[in-house]
């Protein structure tokens, strides 16, 4: 049915009359289910259209027991019209009447109706009165007949112990007219648009209420950006080779932590605003956060050297090491732990970060101003450049990068320093997979990490092997605003087997 129109029918009877004496029968005038009318009610009672008042209904229905008794008497009747003028044997009487029977003789018995004699040896029964009303069948007939008023209450009661009738209750409406009666329901708006602000119309407007249980829409799925599914098999190689993860939670740190602890000095170029995002506000980070002591042995260091080192022979400024700025590599974690791991009293260790670092760099289409650094480290007594090399081989041997060829390179807080190169048969050629070095004794003293403890690192960064995975030739495709959402959903996700295939072939590619 088009409840809609229902509904101005309904509005206009409300209207016409002032009130709707029972929507039950609305219902039926026009037709429809009670329950359609109850909908269209609840919801026009929720925009106060309307008032309602309960009207409680109550009847008796007969069981399907009862609606046999309907033609041929109920059982009590059945049974004494059975018994003969000379009686009948209980057991012919149940033949005759079946399961009547049975009932009926138990009601006939406390009617008095009629009574077992055993005076002729076999007991029979015997009809004790001359006739007999059917009251219950009466009674039946007038609640089919929905006239159960003739019937009294006990008479009643005493069916529905018997399982004959039933009570059926159900509520209908008096419905009057509410506050914000009229005659064709207004549609609420849902929200406040700019029209409504701009012509002044929201004044007007009746607002739907927020449904605050509405379950919302259920996502179709949730899916993991490439560089996440990445950073996650590199975790696996890391903690498979027995690497603890460091905690890469700050982006903002200060240029102490970022640069001085290792040994970078302070003109050096990567640590002007060309290179480096720094912070305006807090533009600093005072200086009493640093361990005084550790703080006093960088600045010593970097005047004067020590430890076999002569030193850069500037003046050391604190204002310079206060500054603040957006890491630019996750050395700046490694820095932390290292001096941590000084102070906890050493132990060997092996630690590895996979998280952001920016730099104030010319985007294109393979440079971000931010990207993710992997970056593994190990500290040991007596670690040599052979270690370096050797733990290098097996973590890119895992990468399924195994051809490997390193070149003599320059860090400040390494020495020595080697870039590492792979090479892709595809290409032809030898392609720059990272940077490492063991770091300087000028960064490690100053620490309190023991005299005879080396500690090998290597770094590299997360987004060229994703785009080599993911056959991702822009970066501003990988990582941005311009990524489209669908990217994720269809990247696969894969162990790191089939992870190091395809950065083979992607690399051949
Ligand atoms: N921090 C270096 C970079 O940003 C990587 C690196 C880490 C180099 C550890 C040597 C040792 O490129």
């Amino acid at each position: 049915a088009d409840t809609a129109a229902l509904e101005t029918q309904l509005l206009a009877a409300i209207d016409a009359q002032g009130q709707l004496a029972d929507s039950g029968e609305f219902a039926a005038a026009a037709n429809v289910d009670h329950q359609v009318v109850v909908g269209l009610l609840k919801s026009l009672l929720a925009s106060e259209m309307i008032t309602t008042e309960d009207i409680d209904h109550f009847r008796y229905k007969l069981t399907a027991e009862a609606e046999g008794y309907l033609g041929v008497g109920s059982p009590e009747v059945q049974v004494f019209n059975a018994v003969p003028a000379d009686g009948v044997t209980l057991a012919d009487l149940k033949k005759q009447l079946g399961a009547a029977g049975d009932v009926g003789f138990k009601q006939a018995m406390q009617q008095k109706w009629v009574a077992i004699d055993k005076s002729g040896g076999e007991p029979k029964v015997m009809r004790k009165v001359e006739a007999v009303q059917d009251r219950v069948l009466d009674v039946l007939k007038a609640v089919a007949a929905g006239q159960e008023s003739g019937a009294s209450e006990a008479e009643l009661a005493a069916l529905k112990k018997r399982k004959l009738v039933a009570a059926e209750s159900w509520k209908t409406y008096r419905v009057g007219k509410g506050p914000a009666f009229a005659l064709q329901r207004k549609k609420a708006a849902t929200e406040l648009t700019a029209e409504m602000l701009q012509k002044g119309t929201w004044k007007e407007e009746t607002f739907k209420e927020y449904n605050f249980n509405a379950l919302g829409l259920l996502p179709a799925g949730g899916h993991l950006h490439p560089l996440l599914k990445v950073r996650t098999q590199f975790r696996k190689i890391f903690t498979q080779m027995g690497f603890e993860e460091m905690p890469t939670n700050n982006y903002v740190e200060s240029s102490f932590w970022n640069f001085d602890a290792l040994f970078q000095p302070q003109q050096h170029p990567a640590r002007d605003a060309h290179d480096t995002f720094f912070l305006t506000k807090p533009a600093a980070t005072p200086a009493s956060n640093f361990p005084a002591d550790y703080m006093q042995r960088v600045k010593e260091t970097h005047q004067h050297g020590g430890y076999g080192s002569i030193g850069y022979g500037y003046a050391w400024a604190t204002a310079e090491a206060e500054k603040n700025l957006l890491r630019t590599h996750t050395t700046a974690v490694s820095s932390r732990m290292l001096y941590r791991l000084a102070q906890e009293g050493f132990r060997p260790a092996k630690y590895f970060s996979i998280d952001r670092v920016f730099r104030n760099e010319a985007i294109d289409r393979t440079h971000l101003a931010e990207f993710h650094q992997i970056e593994g480290v190990v500290c040991d007594y007596g670690l040599t450049l052979s270690d370096l090399i050797g733990v290098l081989q097996e973590f890119f041997d895992r990468l399924g990068l195994s051809k490997l060829r390193f070149k003599p390179a320059f860090n400040p807080y390494t020495e020595p320093s080697m870039e590492i190169f792979s090479y892709s048969e595809q290409l032809g050629k030898w392609i720059e997979v990272g940077n490492s070095g063991m770091f300087r004794p000028e960064m490690l003293r100053p620490m309190g990490l023991p005299e005879g403890v080396n500690v090998i690192a290597w770094g590299l960064g997360l987004e060229r092997p994703t785009m080599i995975l993911y056959n991702i030739d822009n970066i501003r495709d990988l990582f941005g605003h311009k990524v489209s959402l669908s990217m994720s959903p269809s990247a696969p996700k894969e162990g790191p087997v089939g992870m190091a295939r395809r950065l083979m072939q992607g690399l051949r590619a």
